[in-house]
């Protein structure tokens, strides 16, 4: 029975902003003996310490008592399209494209098939903790319909939009948009059944500049600019041999990022998978922008793309979400997204002279996977931390999920350890519950 009111009683971590390179301590709250009161309408009325918790929040007890409660995850950037051809050996992007991706996407023209596969990836992401994504689905428009229907029927805060997809080779002939007139129309449609329908926001997609003509990437900036709380979300300079086949086709562009500028897709709601092979001109441009970017550390390795310069991205002042980029992502865990993420920023870092480096703390680590990415996704009004008013999307997690995890845990001095241990060794096994909108999602048990 999850009935609301309800509050429940717990460690709570949550954000109030990134608590950067130092772990500022005003970044952060951390109620030992904790309570969260949710209201009927889901929503966050009250966090605290239990021992304060006032007696007109009082309501139905939910006992977690020795596990952690955070804000839901946040995954920036994952393909729901891809969830039967994770793990595909051998390749780098653009030949991986052409022979894992491409074939699979295909099936989606059939509704029945892409309602099956959105039940069973929303599954997943709740298995993982994870209650709002940046998702593309493919160039059918029966793909996104089938996505937010399921995503609707569950209540949960999700962004996605109709791929937009018509050059050949970069876009096969079988997953080409029948004309620019055809694709804004589809477009539009969905755009009015969606966005904004319950907690979903239609985002308009192209899936990446190889595969656009000209025309069609103006078209998706023309209806950006037509309908301004919309969002819009690409992938950008993942790797060299993609970043450079955009600059030989592109000559007028000073860069991958301003080919996007060009056609008026870089605002404010625009969301950048990857920008591993960005410059310091391109930084400045997101950054006054209010752009993100989509950090995926293990999309990025299994590819062989790069190493992303976090530290970078952050000096320069640009919002940087975590993407698990499932299929080439090889988790839809955000807590092994972390684990990765720390190693991949270890090896950037790993040239500078020791003073100028930067590592990721637990607590960044958690900011990151939470409030970061809602950050990114300009969601923050509505998710990422438990202040007042705000969805109350959150998970519990076991400290003793693993056997490893529980002797690591009873070891740590204090709670950064404690946290950098579920960090690093946590999965899709720490997550006891996933909540949303203060209902149930996902019981472990
Ligand atoms: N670039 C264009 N499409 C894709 C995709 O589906 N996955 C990844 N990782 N990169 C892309
Ligand atoms: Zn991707």
């Amino acid at each position: 029975d999850d009935a609301l009111p309800a509050v429940y009683r717990g460690t709570l971590l949550h954000f109030l902003r990134d608590p950067g390179r130092d772990d500022d301590p005003d970044a952060w709250e951390l109620f030992e003996d904790g309570a969260l009161a949710i209201g009927s309408d889901g929503r966050v009325r009250w966090a605290g310490d239990w021992s304060a918790l006032p007696d007109r929040h009082r309501a139905r007890v939910v006992d977690y008592r020795g596990r952690l409660i955070v804000p839901g995850f946040v995954d920036t950037h994952i393909h729901y399209s891809q969830y039967d051809m994770i793990a595909s050996f051998g390749a780098q992007l653009q030949d991986w494209l052409q022979e894992y991706v491409f074939p699979v996407e295909r099936k989606f023209g059939d509704r029945d098939y892409a309602e099956r596969i959105s039940g069973l990836f929303l599954d997943a992401l709740t298995a993982c903790g994870t209650t709002t994504a940046g998702v593309y689905p493919t160039v059918h428009s029966v793909s996104v319909d089938a996505f937010f229907a399921q995503a609707r029927a569950r209540g949960m805060r999700m962004v996605c939009g109709k791929v937009l997809m018509d050059k050949q080779p970069d876009a096969p002939e079988f997953l080409s948009d029948a004309g620019v007139p055809q694709a804004e129309e589809q477009t539009r449609r969905l755009i009015e059944r969606w966005h904004k329908t319950d907690r979903l926001t239609y985002a308009i997609t192209p899936r990446f500049a190889p595969s656009s003509s000209d025309e069609q990437l103006a078209m998706a900036g023309r209806l950006l600019r037509e309908f301004p709380d919309i969002a819009m979300q690409t992938h950008l300079a993942e790797s060299r041999p993609e970043t450079a086949s955009v600059l030989a086709r592109f000559t007028n562009a000073r860069s991958y990022l301003d080919v996007y500028d060009r056609a008026g897709l870089v605002g404010a709601r625009s969301v950048f998978a990857h920008s591993v092979h960005i410059d310091d001109q391109d930084r400045s441009r997101l950054a006054a922008a209010g752009a993100g970017i989509a950090f995926c550390p293990t999309s990025n390795l299994f590819l062989g793309s790069g190493l992303f310069d976090f530290a970078a991205a952050r000096s320069a002042g640009i919002r940087v979400g975590l993407g698990t980029d499932c299929g080439a992502g090889t988790s839809y865990s955000m807590l092994r997204t972390l684990n990765e993420a720390y190693k991949v920023i270890m090896l950037k870092e790993s040239t500078k002279p020791e003073s100028r480096r930067t590592t990721l703390s637990a607590l960044r680590g958690f900011y990151l996977a939470t409030l970061g990415g809602a950050e990114a996704l300009h969601l923050d009004d509505h998710i990422g931390n438990f202040r007042p008013g705000k969805e109350a999307d959150f998970v519990v997690l076991d400290w003793t999920a693993t056997p490893i995890l529980t002797h690591r845990t009873e070891i740590a001095r204090d709670f950064p350890e404690l946290l950098f241990a579920q960090m690093i060794l946590g999965d899709d096994r720490s997550i006891e519950a996933t909540y949303v909108l203060g209902h149930r999602a996902y019981s472990r048990t």
